[in-house]
């Protein structure tokens, strides 16, 4: 079981970001990759269609004997974290949560802004993070659905990347915010670009690091990590 593959899956290549901090956490795990290009995006579609296109992942992931499945993607994560949980018991799921926490307790102006996507936004798990984290902070929102399609691109900087991070961004500059939790895993591609917007008025909250971290916890408790691996990085592509 240690030397199994770490599975990942997202609508695309946005929670490449995720993979990438694992490896770069635990060099010596495998990992399976599937991006979902085929049905992205997911933000937009009901949760009830991302729940089932996540179950297929799973059951692809499984069946190349993967040891965990890491969510990659906040929109699947809202969608179908419980579900996946409750029709596999046995397997280890790590899923993604907005970091509103650290951007509160990190705020100085009190507000914090969020970027993500309308089925992130609309889940119950979002708005539990925010009952409980940003208790005494205001959050402040943008759908930034048009991110993913620029990441999905591969269009990272640019003038029209530059003018669609700007018209998504300065409105919660001006608003208040001192920390942008970016949301979805999509965004952290245009971390460089939104910081550079942001010309620090503002600290881009990027949520790969401690998924990476949870990762390590969880798979250190069951005794399942790697210490042989970390040659093996599928990529499979919808
Ligand atoms: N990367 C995804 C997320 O974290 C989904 C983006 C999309 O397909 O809309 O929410």
């Amino acid at each position: 079981m240690n030397a199994a593959p770490i599975g990942f899956f997202d609508s695309g290549v946005g929670g490449l970001c995720i993979r990438d901090a694992v490896r770069k956490l635990l060099p010596a795990e495998d990992t399976v990759y599937i991006a979902d290009s085929a049905n992205c995006p997911y933000g937009s579609r009901p949760p009830a269609e991302v729940r089932e296109l996540a179950r297929g992942h799973v059951r692809t992931l499984l069946a190349k004997g993967c040891k965990m499945v890491v969510v990659a993607c906040n929109t699947a994560t809202a969608a179908a974290i419980d579900a996946l949980r409750a029709e596999w018991p046995d397997v280890p799921f790590v899923g993604m949560e907005p970091a509103v926490k650290p951007a509160a307790l990190q705020s100085k102006s009190g507000v914090v802004g969020v970027l993500a996507t309308e089925g992130t936004f609309n889940g119950r798990l979002y708005r539990e993070t925010c009952a409980r984290f940003a208790k005494g902070v205001t959050v402040v929102t943008c759908v930034a659905d048009s991110f993913v399609a620029l990441v999905e691109r591969g269009e990272l900087d640019g003038p029209e990347a530059e003018a669609e991070v700007r018209a998504k961004v300065e409105p919660l500059i001006a608003a208040g915010a001192d920390h942008l939790v970016l949301g979805c895993t999509h965004f952290p591609h245009l971390a460089p670009l939104i910081a550079r917007v942001a010309a620090g008025r503002a600290k881009v909250v990027d949520p790969a690091p401690a998924v990476a971290r949870q990762v390590k916890r969880i798979l250190a408790a069951r005794n399942a990590l790697n210490s042989s691996g970390g040659s093996r990085h599928e990529f499979i592509r919808t």
